[in-house]
């Protein structure tokens, strides 16, 4: 391989390359390296069977990448290369549905099937079969392949046109870009739902938290927005899904609907195994009883069953109303809901000026919980609900994690109360709330002198993951503030012992425990005091990525919108967001107060080493003894090339860097998972050639 890459770029131009017999060879390794990767997504996001690592995979990706790097003429949209996305902002162009996306009238009880059973059994007046399917939670969109090649992928939108979403979509690994086998029709459209993992969901939620962004409110929103993003690249990281339940166009290779899933199955879609040929209603009621609880434990949203009759042609006899087909209903599980009184809505401000609008509610059990709050989100969704103090509300918890009001019983409203208009002012310091062009949230603006927000920043800087300050926590910032003796992060290194030992509550054991945790987190790592600033949108991550980037906090003061932007994974929200931060003369000030106190404004000489990502997204146990560099060495480089040090072996771990005398409990255990060991040449030609 090695020599192939040289000769490759030995070569002077382009055209030289054309005739190159090598040329030929890449050809071919590119097309296979893309058929055995095609393969491998298939094994592990449709089966959910991987039979290589994700070291091994990536391994092979990388190979390729730097294939067509070096080849361009052998360019491909549609290979496992491009599922990664790009950086490039796209607006979407607006497509006419070659077949209307309609909706299913919906049932809740199982009388009502009954009632959808007879009625077809009258129109058809003839046997038939019905198949029961999940209705998936998600997103819908629309596909179509050309030749077995991914054309275009579509959202819903108004049901007669919708969004070209197609390079979102060729992000998610699970959606074949190339079909299996060769009995597909030469064109076809495939429907389906475009879902977000609970797990990804409940990920990306905490992730906001972190970051004070508005939190999705289940994952079918998370998904809608996702698909909706114009930079694919950040679509590739949210790890979407799409599950496939319906087909479309004129030479379908069955007049069966459930055979044509499973055809589908074989072409490569993901199609859930949940699907059920029924002859009776009986058999309706058995699939709906077992799926109403199971569904529980599906790593996706799913919110009722689909009925269909099987038989495409006596689909066609049954035809449609203007809004559904006659031949489907969706029969929708029940949402846990209760009805309670809504009492007030007061509004949180966070550290970063987000306003949250809260509904304070009359306490009421639902699934299990005392539900006393629920969270109003925005201002749209306030005015949308059209909510009155008194109003009898509607909560839900569905699949959502906060309790959300749902609806306003407006029969039961006797006297009007008054009406809930969002807030103008910041109920804390009264100044006008600002609400950013495109965003939902309103913020209070006045960084500096809210008191919630002072505090919050307080609360921020010296938490465990920031800079870790011991004795500091909500009550004693909040007494430390109510003292004057905090206004800002930078008094936490004025405060004297005698200042603080005066206090209720605060003895002098308590007050010296205070004082030696401040000193103690002056040799905290730049990084970290970057993320302990409290900037909008530099969770942990980001300040890691800027601080390796810019080395020292002036760098990072100077740098531009640009600069900040063609950093790897800083997009313009970030970027627009730091250049804002200092170009507050208020903030510059705090920052030379830190500096002043002798906090770590820059990367140690360390980290000034060369590194590099080559262990982004690894998990590495290290094991045994070894000759080259000392154990503590190693573990600085994992963190130097972007991985993760773990110290036990687990599913999740990527490979274990292995030297002598590695224990036989770990070798074994290493063996059962099927997890790769590096010894320390292997693991240094790993990162050192990355590197070149
Ligand atoms: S079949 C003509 N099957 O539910 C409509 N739809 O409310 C044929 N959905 O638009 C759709 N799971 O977005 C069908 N197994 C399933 C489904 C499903 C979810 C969605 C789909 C549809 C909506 C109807």
């Amino acid at each position: 391989m090695r020599d192939l890459f040289d000769n490759i770029e030995n070569t002077d131009s382009d055209q030289s390359s054309l005739h190159n017999p090598d040329s030929k060879r890449a050809e071919e390794l590119i097309l296979s390296l893309r058929q055995e990767l095609n393969q491998h997504n298939y094994n592990y996001y449709v089966l959910s069977k991987p039979i290589i690592s994700d070291f091994e995979f990536d391994k092979k990706l990388k190979e390729l990448e730097k294939l067509e790097a070096a080849h361009p003429e052998f360019f491909d949209p549609n290979s496992p290369t491009q599922r990664v996305g790009s950086d490039i902002n796209t607006t979407f162009t607006q497509v006419k549905h070659e077949y209307p996306m309609l909706s299913l009238s919906n049932t809740y009880s199982e009388g009502e099937v009954t009632d959808f059973y007879e009625r077809t059994r009258r129109s058809l007046n003839t046997v038939f079969e019905l198949v029961c399917e999940l209705k998936y939670d998600g997103s819908s969109i629309s596909l179509i392949y050309e030749n077995g090649i991914l054309a275009r992928a579509i959202t819903r939108g108004d049901g007669e046109k919708g969004d070209d979403v197609t390079s979102n979509i060729k992000t998610i690994r699970s959606i074949p870009l190339r079909l299996h086998g060769d009995d597909f029709p030469e064109k076809f459209e495939i429907r389906g739902e475009i879902l977000m993992p609970w797990n990804v969901f409940e990920e990306l939620n905490k992730e906001r938290e972190e970051l004070e962004e508005p939190l999705f409110a289940n994952p079918r929103n998370a998904a809608a927005g996702t698909l909706k993003m114009q930079n694919s690249a950040e679509v590739a990281k949210r790890k979407l899904d799409g599950y496939f339940y319906y087909l479309l166009g004129e030479n379908l290779p069955s007049d069966l609907h459930s055979e044509n899933l499973n055809y589908a199955r074989k072409w490569g879609f993901k199609v859930s195994d949940a699907v059920k040929v029924c002859n009776t209603t009986d058999e309706v009621f058995k699939f709906l009883r077992y799926w109403e609880i199971e569904r529980k434990n599906l790593p996706v949203a799913t919110d009722g069953v689909v009925i269909k009759v099987n038989s495409t042609i006596q689909q066609r006899n049954l035809g449609f109303t203007a809004k559904s087909p006659r031949w489907a209903i969706a029969y929708k599980f029940q949402a846990e809901q209760a009805v309670t009184r809504l009492n007030s809505v007061t509004y949180q401000v966070g550290r970063t000026g987000a306003v949250t609008p809260v509904a304070n509610l009359d306490p009421v059990q639902l699934s299990g919980t005392t539900v006393r709050r629920a969270s109003l989100h925005n201002a749209d969704i306030i005015e949308s609900l059209d909510l009155h103090i008194g109003d009898r509300v509607f909560v839900e918890k569905g699949g959502e994690i906060i309790p959300k009001i749902t609806g306003v019983d407006k029969d039961a409203r006797i006297l009007m109360g008054e009406k809930v208009n969002f807030i103008a002012n910041c109920p804390e310091c009264n100044t006008p709330l600002v609400r950013v062009e495109g965003e939902a949230a309103h913020y209070c603006p006045n960084e500096n002198a809210c008191p919630p927000q002072i505090k919050g920043k307080i609360e921020h800087f010296v938490s465990r993951k920031a800079m870790n300050i011991d004795g500091l926590g909500t009550e004693t910032v909040n007494l430390l503030y109510q003292n004057d003796l905090l206004k800002n992060i930078a008094d936490i290194y004025m405060l004297k012992i005698d200042d603080i030992s005066g206090l209720e509550r605060l003895g002098e054991k308590s007050a010296q425990n205070i004082i030696d945790g401040v000193e103690k987190s002056k040799s905290i790592p730049f990084e970290r005091v970057l993320f302990a600033l409290g900037i909008r949108f530099v969770g942990e991550t980001v300040a890691k990525k800027l601080a390796s980037h810019f080395k020292t906090i002036e760098n990072l003061e100077k740098a531009t919108f640009e600069e900040l932007t063609s950093v790897d994974e800083i997009g313009s929200r970030i970027a627009e967001s730091v250049v804002n931060y200092f170009s507050d003369n208020q903030n510059i000030e705090l920052v030379n107060k830190l500096k002043s106190h002798g906090l770590k404004l820059s990367v140690s000489e360390e980290m000034m080493l060369p590194k590099g990502d080559a262990l982004n997204g690894k998990t590495i146990v290290i094991s045994g003894t070894f000759n080259k560099h000392s154990r503590d060495e190693y573990k600085k480089m994992i963190e130097q090339y972007g991985g993760k040090n773990s110290g036990s072996i687990s599913g999740k771990t990527s490979f274990i860097l292995a030297g002598e005398n590695m224990g036989p409990e770990k070798l074994k255990k290493a063996e059962k998972l099927g997890i790769r060991l590096l010894n320390e040449e292997q693991f240094l030609e790993l990162i050192m050639g990355a590197n070149l």
